[in-house]
């Protein structure tokens, strides 16, 4: 079941329903706080404070992926949009940066005279908001958003695809996923697609550990204020009362699963209480909270895992600095 809503002429936004069975917020921290090792899943970590935050963390010199993938989009957005014949759509997942999307979207309107852009976004004010930007500032944009969770999305047949899609996951957002997850979202993607549609994946490139340390933790902060929110938030969101300055944030790169890691770290032990939840959580010194991993590829991993959803590979854009990609991969 969706609910529709027309907002003006040019911008639909349909909501769809969490699927049952999913995990709220609370069920998901009671789980995570009660396991061994502890987890917090990080798509917690974007409330209002956290998504501010991370606005702040991609101008971060150190946090290199964001600028680096606009700069591959300005170098080679041109040729991106004119790959898949014209005219095309949009469908993004994520509801974009309004750089990076922009870019694409004034790249498609010189080929063609209508778009239509279908972001997906589990922030229905994000969408409503940076949709309504677009529409003003694009007069050939149609935006026919979809508030929920990825893969209730496209899970559940809400997504009307018009004519030939390209499909976007930028900002190495697949990095966030365990490797069978992403498997999986893909798979999703790829059945919700036809033949021919394309798929542009922006993603991170392995390299070498200072580096990708440095971008999780930088010195100023930022970063380690972004992880610790979610503390915040739950004492917040579920009345529990974590001292968060007990907390460091802590980013380590396995080269094995080619990931980076962030833990919060408690500096001492601690007893915590969820009211909320009827809970107390016992906190050894030194005990580390999971709250999300990063992963990393090379150009032929990226290959490799868009495969799965029945993706081929037709062309792949580096940054100047080679240190982050983006993919166009066809549906078969
Ligand atoms: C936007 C999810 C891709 O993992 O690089 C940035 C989030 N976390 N700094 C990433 C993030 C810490 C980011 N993603």
């Amino acid at each position: 079941m969706t609910i529709r809503t027309a907002v003006s002429d040019r911008f639909e936004l349909i909501t769809v329903p969490r699927s049952r069975g999913v995990p709220s917020f609370a069920d998901d921290v009671a789980r995570g706080l009660q396991g061994d090792p502890k987890e917090i899943s990080c798509k917690y970590l974007y409330d209002d404070v956290g998504s501010a935050l991370f606005d702040t963390i991609t101008r971060l010199p150190e946090y290199y992926l964001t600028a680096a993938e606009a700069q591959v989009l300005a170098d080679w957005g041109w040729q991106m949009v004119r790959l898949l014949d014209a005219p095309v759509d949009f469908l993004e997942l994520g509801s974009g940066s309004a750089v990076k999307t922009r870019l694409l979207i004034d790249e498609a309107l010189r080929v063609q005279t209508q778009l239509c852009y279908s972001p997906i976004d589990i922030s229905t004010e994000a969408l409503r908001q940076s949709s309504l930007a677009l529409v003003e500032a694009y007069p050939g944009l149609h935006v026919r958003a979809y508030a929920g969770d990825y893969f209730d999305v496209l899970g559940s047949h809400a997504v009307r695809l018009g004519r030939k899609t390209l499909a976007m996951l930028m900002g190495s957002n697949i990095g966030n996923y365990e490797p069978e997850d992403a498997r999986e979202l893909l798979a999703l993607l790829g059945a919700a697609l036809r033949p021919g549609d394309g798929l542009l994946l922006g993603a991170d490139l392995k390299k070498d550990r200072a580096t990708l340390e440095l971008a999780y933790d930088d010195p100023a902060g930022v970063t380690a204020a972004f992880d610790r929110n979610v503390l915040a938030r739950i004492n917040r969101e579920l009345n529990a009362d974590f001292d968060v300055r007990n907390f460091a944030h802590v980013a380590r790169y396995d080269a094995a699963r080619g990931s980076v890691d962030s833990f919060l770290e408690a500096r001492h032990g601690a007893v915590v209480t969820i009211r909320s939840l009827n809970l107390r959580i016992q906190i050894r010194p030194g005990e580390r909270i999971h709250t999300e991993s990063s992963y990393k590829f090379t150009d032929d991993e990226i290959v490799a895992l868009a495969a799965t959803g029945g993706f081929a590979p037709a062309a792949a854009w580096h940054d100047r600095g080679k240190r982050f990609a983006v993919h166009l991969l066809v549906r078969q």
